[in-house]
């Protein structure tokens, strides 16, 4: 037989070692891993050069935009920024113009991304108005829900315990996760008109606002409503020791609960903020150091179940306001993810067994994302090959998001993404896009 694709020389992450191997690719789908000798022939045949072969990562938290807001990013810039991370596969958030909160407008997105994607593609929805609907939701393919409950964004009144006990019954019942935004919206508001009442429009003031107890009080309120339900709740980026204490004693009383930390309350805290300005300003914000210690904790305990980017692009001008409640929230970060997990690979703070763990292995299993996450025949082809002795500074100039800032700019980093691989297919090759729009694949909920 002519295999599509055979990588040889390379350095193999499976089965919790690496392993000198090289590998066939066949029809999308990883076709044999073994010696060169027992490799097909190809036409595309790729020496290595002892690189490290990783499963293809998974990040489970992006904001893609498009749609009313393709001016900050659309499905092409974003995917091709997430395949020059290493990244294969994004989970879509919904927070989009318009939302996506129904089977119309989930279709629509799904329709609009088909030709542009270059990853492969999976979906979240916000609740619709209407319990009834959230079937018809899952049936067109959403890989979950996501609760925003630092204001009102979806259908589901987040001021309505009950409502959310039922929305939540009702996804239970069809074996679908929410993930969720936990920040309490009526505390929020409080400390904010606080602040803009004495005329405070500073970063500290922000920060003051998003207070710990902003999220650890929605974390309560969900865990207390989710113990309701059967219902699987995943926590995103969880920002603080106290809330990350929270979710930590829910897992133990055996409850179904996993949680997200992101890279850059990992990298950054507050007094990075300082030095770095608006750009920096995100929600939940960047905490003090006693915080960034309690989630690397959790990290390397194995708490936090996975790593994902809360890629959240957007323009220059948005970032740049002279008030910080007018300031856009977020950070892009699917061209810095893995760059800076790697460098402390090479540090030894983290195995990159436990890179693969929590942007590979957890979320294909915690979002039942089928034949992903492992490196083994049969599995989808998709693949990450990184380069741990490229050392480089981060120059967002170079990103291939629309949203050229970071707030990591100037960081030296070591351990870079140099191909990537998805459904067989180089969609990346040194910093390059090199497969067509569309090349990715939408991913439906089966
Ligand atoms: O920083 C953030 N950015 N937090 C959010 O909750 C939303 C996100 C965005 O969409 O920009
Ligand atoms: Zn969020
Ligand atoms: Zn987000």
């Amino acid at each position: 037989m002519i295999a599509d694709m055979v990588l040889v020389n390379a350095k193999v992450y499976m089965n919790k070692g690496i392993i000198d191997c090289s590998v066939a690719i066949d029809g999308g789908k990883i076709f044999k891993v073994g010696r060169e000798t027992n490799m097909p022939k190809s036409d595309a045949r790729f020496d290595l050069k002892n690189l490290l072969v990783l499963p293809g990562l998974i990040d489970a938290h992006v904001h893609l935009r498009d749609e009313g807001k393709a001016y900050k990013e659309d499905f092409y810039s974003g995917t091709a920024a997430a395949a020059a991370g290493g990244i294969t596969t994004v989970l879509d958030m919904p927070n989009n113009n318009p939302v996506t909160m129904s089977v119309e407008t989930l279709r629509n997105r799904i329709g609009i991304a088909e030709g542009k994607v270059l990853v492969n593609v999976g979906f979240y929805s916000e609740f619709p108005r209407d319990k009834s609907e959230i079937q018809g939701i899952v049936g067109e393919g959403a890989v979950g829900f996501k609760l925003y409950m630092a204001e009102q964004v979806g259908g589901l009144d987040i001021h309505s315990d009950q409502a959310i006990i039922e929305a939540f019954k009702v996804a239970g019942s069809l074996g679908v996760l929410t993930a969720t935004h936990a920040e309490d919206e009526q505390t929020l508001k409080r400390n904010e008109d606080k602040f803009k009442n004495i005329g405070r429009n500073d970063i500290n003031a922000f920060l003051k606002a998003h207070s710990e107890d902003v999220e650890v009080k929605a974390i309560e309120r969900l865990l207390k409503l989710a113990k309701q339900t059967d219902m699987h709740l995943h926590f995103c980026h969880v920002s603080t020791e106290a809330g990350m204490k929270t979710i930590i004693e829910a897992k133990k009383s055996g409850l179904p609960v996993t949680c997200e930390a992101t890279p850059h309350h990992l990298f950054l805290s507050a007094g990075d903020l300082k030095r770095v300005g608006s750009l920096a300003v995100t929600m939940p914000p960047l905490r003090d150091k006693r915080d960034v210690d309690g989630l690397w904790e959790a990290v390397k305990n194995g708490w936090a179940d996975v790593l994902g980017s809360d890629h959240a692009p957007h323009t220059l001008k948005e970032k740049e306001a002279e008030s910080v409640w007018e300031v856009k929230v977020g950070i892009p970060g699917l061209e810095t993810t893995l760059p800076l997990l790697l460098t402390e690979v090479r540090r030894g703070r983290i195995s990159i067994g436990d890179v693969v763990r929590l942007m590979s292995e957890n979320p294909s299993e915690i979002f039942k994302l089928k034949n992903k996450g492992r490196l083994k025949e049969g599995n989808d082809a998709d693949l990450t090959v990184v380069d741990l002795n490229r050392k480089y500074r981060v120059d967002a100039s170079k990103f291939h998001s629309k949203a050229k800032f970071s707030p990591f700019e100037g960081r030296e980093v070591e351990g870079k993404p140099v191909k990537t691989i998805v459904a067989g297919q180089l969609v990346m090759d040194d910093d390059e896009i090199v497969a067509k729009a569309g090349s990715g694949r939408i991913i439906r909920r089966e």
